[in-house]
């Protein structure tokens, strides 16, 4: 049995929009409205059911909670924050406090405030000092009852549906010498998205804001409340090759263009890492791959691979998000312990990994695809809003209580 090392921290992570249940002041719920995504409405109901989900955590072994705030609820409007939104998640953050569950929260999850997207959201030249206005605002309200704050989670994923697939809004599909960004393979919606040339410089443009955006809102934090450790929530694909050069260099560019250059331009404005882990792409290699519900290649080990690309940073490391759409639970505990077994070599490895939050505590809304793909270790029935845990949430138990790899 692989051990981790003392205090590590164990957990699943959820986000706002895709498990509280109405959000309707956001972006994606005006995208529901326009019929270019399905509609969240209630969801899992999370915002009035979080101390139930928190005991199944607790239940389930967890000492840790990956969750994020939802921008829209504490800034309705352009400069005005509202009080009672900051109790409800001081209240959230209390919940979990109670059940020693230790709290790591995302500042901003991918949804953002009608009136900031309206204005242009981060393709305006002001939206980064906006956007750190509202981190510092939420860090000095409940920055005493949590240490651990990312700014913003996976930049890239987020800029490039936006703006190069036109899969998620605002919609903008990039072309390049001809050809469309993005499979129309069907396994993402895309309604309405025109390509166009220049949405390509506007996705660097907005790259560029995303990097400041970091920039700013890690200054304004640190210097409210210097104790905060603060991160960004990075997705990594582990491009890798059969080996032959040419491959090689596909995959390492890749990896700079889909993780590296980012990363550069922030790392010394950084005190740790969320890394967010679902893919490889193997340049070279035709295999076939057992298929997750997302139809992406079933890759655990890959997180290996994932992990390494950060260890240059020389930073504490916390995996944010890992895991698998399985609505069969069938793929699911194997998943895991590979997945486990790979951090664990990893930390053999010299990455100094903190923690493990699998994606997700409870089912939830898989954006563009609606609530069809389940990552849940906990089902959730829509109409009645039963919780029901998924066997591979006790082979997850089990691990936790040895602190290690054995199933
Ligand atoms: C996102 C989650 C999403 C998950 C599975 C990550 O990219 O942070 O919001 O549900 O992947 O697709």
């Amino acid at each position: 049995m692989i051990s981790f090392p003392k205090n590590f921290y164990w957990g699943a992570a959820t986000a706002s929009y895709q498990v509280e249940g109405w959000n309707e002041n956001t972006d994606w719920a005006q995208a529901a409205k326009d019929g270019k995504v399905p509609k969240a409405g209630r969801l899992a109901d999370h915002y009035h059911r979080y101390e139930e989900d928190f005991d199944i955590a607790k239940e389930l072994g967890h000492n840790a909670h990956r969750f994020s705030i939802e921008w829209a609820r504490i800034e309705p409007e352009e400069g005005k924050f509202d009080y009672e939104e900051i109790e409800h998640y001081r209240q959230v953050l209390q919940a979990l406090r109670k059940r020693k569950i230790e709290p790591f929260i995302t500042l901003w999850h991918f949804t953002l405030p009608l009136w900031f997207a309206n204005r242009g959201g981060f393709e305006r030249n002001d939206s980064p000092q906006v956007f750190a206005r509202y981190c510092a605002f939420v860090t000095k309200e409940l920055g005493d009852l949590c240490t651990h704050f990312s700014t913003i989670n996976e930049p890239n994923v987020w800029a490039g549906h936006g703006w190069l697939y036109g899969a998620w809004p605002p919609f903008k599909r990039a072309r390049i010498l001809g050809k469309k960004l993005g499979k129309d393979d069907g396994s993402t919606r895309r309604v309405g998205a025109i390509a166009k040339n220049r949405h390509v410089l506007t996705y660097f443009k907005v790259e560029r804001n995303l990097v400041r955006a970091h920039i700013e809102a890690y200054n304004a934090i640190k210097s409210a409340c210097p104790e905060i450790q603060v991160s960004v929530v990075k997705h990594v694909r582990w491009f890798t090759s059969d080996g032959r050069i040419s491959n090689r260099i596909k995959a390492a560019v890749m990896q700079y263009l889909q993780s590296g250059r980012y990363m550069k331009k922030i790392h010394r404005h950084l005190d740790e890492i969320g890394l967010n882990y679902y893919r490889v792409t193997k340049f070279g290699d035709n295999k076939n791959y057992l298929k997750t519900d997302m139809n992406w290649d079933a890759f655990p080990s890959g997180i290996y691979g994932a992990l390494l690309t950060l260890k240059k940073y020389k930073k504490p490391v916390f995996v944010s998000e890992a895991g698998l759409a399985d609505a069969d639970d069938d793929m699911r505990a194997q998943y895991l312990q590979i997945q486990i077994a790979h951090t664990a070599k990893a930390i053999q490895a010299g990455v100094d990994v903190r923690g493990h939050m699998y994606w997700s505590l409870i089912d939830n809304y898989e954006w563009a695809l609606g609530v069809d793909k389940k990552f849940g270790l906990v089902h959730v029935n829509y109409q009645t809003l039963e919780r029901t845990i998924r066997p591979s949430a006790l082979v997850y138990k089990k691990i936790i209580e040895r602190n290690g790899a054995g199933g």
